[in-house]
């Protein structure tokens, strides 16, 4: 693994964008133990608590059409589910068995014409972190679940999980297995049903009406 660590910068989105256009090869690393500026999906923030869990990117040079990046990041969901024993939440959260959030995931593509140059794979991955703020109700941990974990080893874990899995064939069949929100009643904005199938661009069938992005209120 190549890996690039640092103590605290903006986001390790950034950093990995400017590695990433320097050429830096698929399955780059880059690791932050603190981020000032960390960002979540759908333009929110994220916060983890310095040198207790896990916050990087993955530099990935899939050979994919662009409208088939989300598939990527649904099979390294998939892939990190297994690794962890956790479930997906629909696209691409990683939770607990009750559906409290282990993992978040933030996909970042550049593109040539209709071809993916890279993808930048961000990850935030609460690993030791047992007391969340209030405003996190629903976060949970890998220690909340399986007590305190090695980070360096949950780190290799974790990265292999994704190479394997972010361009599997079965990814999709994966994600099926693993999936927390089929077979439960969601809300998607103004969308509101029950969940009942993953179509194979990524979309969510909510009472069989595909959904192709958002967030699961
Ligand atoms: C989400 O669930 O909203 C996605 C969260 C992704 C957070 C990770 S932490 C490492 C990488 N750097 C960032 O600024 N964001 C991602």
């Amino acid at each position: 693994m190549i890996l690039h660590r640092y103590d605290t910068v903006t986001s390790t989105q950034a950093v990995a964008r400017v590695l990433a256009e320097a050429g830096a090869p698929h399955g780059t690393v880059v690791l932050a133990e603190e981020q000032t500026a960390g960002r979540g999906r759908l333009d929110r923030r994220w916060e983890s608590a310095r040198g207790l869990n896990l916050t990087f990117t993955l530099v990935l040079r899939p050979r994919i059409a662009a409208r088939d990046a989300p598939l990527l990041t649904l099979g390294a969901a998939a892939g990190l589910a297994v690794a962890f024993d956790l479930r997906v939440k629909w696209p691409n959260d990683l939770v607990t068995g009750e559906g409290r959030k282990v993992a978040g995931l933030l996909a970042e593509m550049d593109t040539i014409l209709d071809r993916v140059e890279f993808v930048l794979l961000g990850v935030g991955l609460n690993v030791n972190q047992v007391a969340f703020p209030e405003w996190l109700p629903n976060a949970a941990s890998l220690a909340t679940v399986g007590g305190p974990q090695d980070r360096e080893e949950v780190l290799e874990r974790a990265v292999a999980a994704i190479l394997a899995w972010s361009e599997h064939p079965d990814r999709l069949t994966l994600w099926r297995q693993r999936a927390h929100t089929l077979g439960k009643q969601v809300r998607i904005g103004a969308i509101e049903g029950l969940a009942t199938g993953l179509r194979d661009d990524g979309a969510l069938l909510v009472d069989g009406v595909p959904v192709l992005a958002g967030e699961i209120g």
